[in-house]
C-alpha cells in the first residue's frame, strides 16, 4: 500500500514521549517529515533519531508550549527546514507538579485536593499547558494551512472530561476547552480545507501516569495500570500506539470528509454522558 503521508510535514508537540513519540514513529514510516516540539530535550532527540531511522527526516525543536514566542519560533524553524507545515498533532499536556512547600496538607501529610485548594499560579500553568499552548500553536500553523488550502489538526483531550477519575478541575477544565476549540476550528477552517479533530484517550500506559500514581511504589505502578484497564469494556489499558494509529487516520486522506469530531479511543468507555467514578473507583476526593 502507498504510504499515507508522503512528503507531508508534521509538527508533533509533546512528541518526546508517550503518544506523541508513537505518532512520530508511525508518521515517519508513512513518508512524513516530523518536528518533535517538546521541553524534554533528551527524550525528544531520541524520538527524532529513531523516527528518522524509520523512513523520513525528523528533527527535535525545543519548545515550551506555554510560551507563545517559543511556539512562533518552532513553526518558523519548521518552515525554514522543510518549506511548510501540513499537520499539527497537539499531544503536549499532563500535570504540572505543584510547589510542595505551599501545598495544603491533611494531618497524615497527604496533599489536600479539591477545587477549594486551587492555587492560582498552578492553575495558570496547568491551563497554559493543556489549553492555551494549543490555541497558540493553531494560531501559528493556520496561516500556512490556509495558504496551501490544506491542513490537518488533531488535538488530544481526555476521557477524564466525561469520567473524572479523581478531582483535577484545572486539568479536566482545560481538556474540556480543547473540545470547544476543536468544534470551533472545524467550523471556522472547514472552507479552507482544514480538518480539525480531537481524540479522547482513556487510560494509556505512558509517562503521563508517573506524577498521577506517585503515591504508588514505582514497581507496582504497572499492575495498577493493568487494574485500570480491566475497568474498560475492552479489558485492557491502552498503549501509545492505539492513539498514534487514530492520529494517522485523522491526518491522512482516509478521513478527508471527517472534521469537528472527538473520537473516544478508550477501550469502549463511552463519551456520551457524565459518569464520574467509573475509573479508579472515583479516586480520593478530599
Ligand atoms: N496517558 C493517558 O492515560 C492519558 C489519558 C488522557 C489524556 N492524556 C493526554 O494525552 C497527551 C499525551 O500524553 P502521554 O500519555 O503521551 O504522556 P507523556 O507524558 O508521555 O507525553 C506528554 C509530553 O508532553 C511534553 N510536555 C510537557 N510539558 C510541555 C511543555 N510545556 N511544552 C512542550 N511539551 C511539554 C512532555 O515532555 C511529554 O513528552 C497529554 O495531553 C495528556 O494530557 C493522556
Amino acid at each position: 500500500m502507498k504510504p499515507l503521508l508522503t512528503d507531508k510535514v508534521a509538527i508533533i508537540n509533546g512528541g518526546a514521549t508517550g503518544m506523541g513519540r508513537a505518532t512520530a514513529y508511525l508518521f515517519s514510516g508513512e513518508g512524513c517529515n516530523c518536528v518533535i516540539a517538546d521541553v524534554n530535550e533528551e527524550e525528544g532527540r531520541k524520538t527524532a533519531a529513531e523516527a528518522t531511522g524509520r523512513g523520513s527526516e525528523a528533527i527535535f525543536v525545543k519548545c515550551d508550549i506555554t510560551d507563545p514566542k517559543q511556539i512562533k519560533d518552532c513553526v518558523n524553524e519548521t518552515v525554514k527546514k522543510f518549506g511548510t507545515v501540513h499537520i499539527l498533532v497537539g499531544s503536549a499536556g499532563g500535570s504540572v507538579p505543584r510547589d510542595a512547600s505551599t501545598r495544603p496538607r491533611n494531618a497524615d501529610g497527604t496533599p489536600r485536593i479539591g477545587v477549594e485548594h486551587t492555587d492560582e499560579k498552578h492553575f495558570d500553568m496547568m491551563t497554559n499547558l493543556n489549553y492555551k499552548g494549543h490555541v497558540f500553536f493553531c494560531k501559528e500553523v493556520v496561516p500556512y494551512f490556509k495558504k496551501q488550502k490544506y491542513g490537518k489538526i488533531v488535538l488530544i483531550s481526555s476521557m477524564g472530561v466525561y469520567h473524572p477519575p479523581g478531582p483535577s478541575a484545572d486539568y479536566h477544565g482545560a481538556k474540556a476547552a480543547i473540545i470547544g476549540l476543536v468544534y470551533n476550528l472545524a467550523y471556522e477552517l472547514g472552507p479552507s480545507n482544514i480538518n480539525v479533530n480531537g481524540i479522547l484517550p482513556g487510560p494509556v500506559k505512558s509517562p503521563f501516569w508517573d506524577p498521577v500514581l506517585s503515591h504508588i511504589p514505582p514497581e507496582k505502578r504497572s499492575a495498577a495500570m493493568d487494574e485500570l484497564g480491566k475497568q474498560c469494556p475492552i479489558g485492557r489499558v491502552g498503549q501509545p500506539e492505539d492513539i498514534a494509529n487514530v492520529c494517522l487516520f485523522l491526518c491522512s486522506e482516509m478521513s478527508s470528509y471527517i472534521t469537528g469530531q472527538m473520537l473516544s479511543v478508550a477501550g469502549g468507555i463511552p463519551m456520551d454522558r457524565y459518569q464520574p467514578g467509573v475509573l479508579m473507583g472515583g479516586g480520593r476526593r478530599g
